[in-house]
């Protein structure tokens, strides 16, 4: 029982072919599942926090820091989805390279990722949620507006609970989020967006932007590694390879020209957000469309507020989709138990562990709040970046003759300096979610001990 065996790169190629689920996507579906992923509780939310806590109206250099970091990685991801477009993402990619326990750790990582991602993206959902239906005069009562410890009284964040048990149903009937719904999800959030710079632009007073670092470089770092949530998403592309006509050349572009434009456009409004409003004054749930409330933009601020509503249920679907999928592959694999890769006999779809995620997730929504969830979130899918950095070295070493469609360019600077900017963040996470994390990746060895290296398919 060997921990490094391998899954080998060919077979996976040859099924992958055998198994024909339809590929109908390109380039530009691809691209905009991506933003569809991408825009969300980060932009929406997160924005306001780490502007007044940490880094000030010099938000848009923590945006500018985490945003390298992505793009080092997508390159990464870019060459292997070019070369191994599977599905699994990179549970299969490292399965295929660094050997068995190194993918069952990743896999388990990656639940820190989706999992955890899911309960948080709900947290924004209620808050955008709250804001909008205040504008109505109505309000929740406070213990059921929020998680418990944040200060507000709250003793269950009940909306996000109940939209993640909406989006569960959704799945598990096998209402597959299908390319032109999100497409159309995609639009709206990109207008609603375009919407709040145009409407933004005109309130900025250079003022608000001085003192730029109130909170010195560390607070930017900082920053740097809460606002990296924002950009989460983008490695989701890579999960859709075997839905994809021409995997080789399409997933390359998807991946980067999505995390492309939202940089683009995180930049702008982290511009515009810090410009319009003083910072300190920016500790909200809400902090676009309490932008436009604080210039008497009432009415927009109403329309964006639908708009972040909408954008961020599309990034829960996909969340909640590619946790079930890592753990219905690494089901598959014998490596998690054959429950979670049951289907349902009519829907078609991992019935069961669907709901079993699916209240996981709302149970952690329900009852810790979101800085808290982001962090680990952020330390989960920095961990798996890195290691995708290394993937891309050892693959080369390992398989110099694949054929690969998109090369990595600067191959080894840019993976080495991929793990670097991740690694260097996840230092500046705080030290709860280092112990959290260690904590969760102990448990992971210890399944994988316990249960998973005997049950591995790789055994029979
Ligand atoms: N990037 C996603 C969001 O900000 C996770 O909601």
């Amino acid at each position: 029982m060997n921990i490094l065996r391998k899954k080998s790169i060919s077979e996976m190629l040859a099924q992958s072919h055998q198994k024909g689920l339809s590929r109908s996507l390109g380039a530009f579906d691809l691209t905009l599942l991506g933003i569809g992923a991408i825009i969300g509780t980060g932009i929406f939310v997160l924005t306001g926090v780490v502007a007044a806590e940490h880094a000030g109206p010099a938000l848009i250099l923590s945006f500018i820091i985490s945003g390298l970091a992505c793009a080092f990685a997508a390159f990464c991801y870019a060459e292997f989805a070019s070369t191994v477009p599977i599905a699994g993402s990179v549970y299969t990619y490292t399965y295929a390279t660094l050997g068995e326990v190194f993918a069952f750790l990743i896999g388990w990582d990656l639940m820190l990722e989706y999992l955890l991602a899911t309960s948080a993206v709900a947290t924004g959902w209620s808050a955008y949620f709250q804001s909008l239906i205040a504008g109505f005069g109505l309000h929740l009562p406070a213990a059921l507006a929020s998680a418990p410890g944040t200060g507000k009284g709250g003793i269950i964040n009940l909306p996000a609970v109940i939209i993640i048990l909406i989006i569960t149903t959704l799945l598990s009937r096998g209402i597959r989020e299908s390319a032109r719904v999100n497409n159309i999800m995609v639009f709206i959030k990109l207008a609603v967006i375009i919407l709040f710079i145009v409407a933004g632009i005109g309130y900025v007073k250079p003022d608000n932007w001085t003192p730029f670092m109130p909170f010195g470089f560390q607070g930017i770092v900082a920053g740097a590694a809460t606002v990296f949530f924002a950009y989460i998403g983008f490695d989701a592309v890579a999960t859709a390879a075997e839905e994809v006509k021409r995997p080789q050349r399409d997933l390359p572009l998807g991946i980067i020209w999505s995390l492309a434009i939202c940089t683009a456009l995180y930049i702008i409004v982290s511009l515009v957000l810090t410009g319009m409003v003083p910072f300190s004054k920016l500790n909200v749930a809400d902090p676009v469309s309490f932008a436009l409330h604080f210039v008497g933009q009432d009415s927009i601020a109403g329309l964006v507020s639908v708009g972040a509503i909408t954008g961020i249920t599309t990034v829960l679907l996909v969340m909640l989709f590619a946790q079930v999928r890592i753990s219905y592959a690494m089901s598959r694999d014998g490596l998690l138990p054959p429950v979670l890769s049951k289907v349902h006999e009519r829907f078609k779809t991992p019935f069961k562990n669907t709901w079993l995620t699916g209240f996981v997730a709302a149970g952690i929504a329900g009852f810790i709040d979101l800085t808290t969830l982001a962090h680990l979130v952020n330390m989960g899918t920095l961990s798996a970046f890195a290691l995708i950095a290394v993937a891309v070295l050892v693959l080369r070493k390992t398989h110099p003759d694949l054929k690969r469609s998109f090369k990595a360019p600067f191959v080894p600077v840019l993976p080495v300096l991929t793990v670097i900017f991740c690694v260097y963040l996840m230092i500046s996470l705080p030290a709860i979610t280092w112990i959290s994390f260690v904590i969760w990746i102990s448990i992971g060895f210890i399944i994988y001990f316990l249960y998973a290296r005997r049950s591995s398919n790789l055994n029979k």
